[in-house]
């Protein structure tokens, strides 16, 4: 089973909806998926819940301990998408070890990515020890639509050492739209963010089977 964690301490940068996101975007490849909720906020089981007809199995585990079930799900699904707990260090070390890739969802702004420094830390310390695992990214999440990506942002990114994903996710309406629903824009009618999802997770794909 491929383990995919969205990982950032800061609120607000898109990890709920891009688990979310890309959970369904799997499944839509015909992937075999579970989405794991570890936030105690609860909002990837919310979304989950919130449409009876979601298909997207998930379960909730909040405490590092209990991740160890991931083992017993690996024999049923080929993907795990993980929301990560914002501020719990603990957890984060944990889904540091056991993900494959771990994406770090950041608003185009250089402050914001310096924030992440203490995380792409430790994904530095854990890539050390095990020869590159697990492969990590920045995505740009919530950009403004027609704006360019800032000189400042691609330099923050290479400063701190974690490379950006070739994909970018925009600032939609459709995105809080269809997740209040619990659905995602690939339901939806914004083809924008349906191709851009599309993208995303063609990117996921690539890298982690790319990094066997
Ligand atoms: N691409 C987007 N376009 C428009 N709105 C978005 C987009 N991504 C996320 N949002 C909205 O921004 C808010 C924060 O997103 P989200 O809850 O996914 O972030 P988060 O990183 O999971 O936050 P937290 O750390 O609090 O769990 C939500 O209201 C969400 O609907
Ligand atoms: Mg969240």
């Amino acid at each position: 089973m491929y383990i995919v964690c969205f990982l950032n301490p800061k609120g607000g940068s898109g990890k709920s909806t891009l688990a979310a996101c890309l959970a369904s975007g799997l499944a839509e490849a015909s992937e075999s998926v579970i989405a794991i909720d570890t936030d105690p906020q609860g909002t990837l089981t919310d979304w989950q819940a919130s449409d009876p007809e979601n298909p997207i199995p998930l379960v909730q585990i909040e405490k590092p301990n209990n991740l160890k079930t991931l083992q017993d799900l690996a024999a049923t699904y080929g993907w795990a998408v993980i929301d990560g707990a914002g501020r719990t260090e603990e957890m984060t070390g944990a889904l540091i070890r056991l993900a494959d890739l771990a994406i770090t969802p950041v608003v185009p702004s250089a402050f914001d990515l310096w924030a992440t420094n203490d995380l792409v830390e430790a994904i530095q310390e854990r890539q050390e020890i095990t020869g590159g695992q697990p492969q990590a990214r920045f995505l740009v999440s919530r950009a403004g639509v027609h704006t360019r990506l800032g000189q400042e942002v691609v330099a923050a990114a290479a400063d701190l050492g974690l490379p950006l994903m070739g994909s970018r996710i925009h600032q939609r309406q459709a995105y809080p739209r269809t997740t209040g629903e619990g659905r995602t824009p690939l339901t939806g009618n914004d083809p924008s963010a349906k191709h851009e999802i599309r993208g995303l997770t063609r990117e996921v794909i690539e890298l982690v089977q790319g990094g066997q």
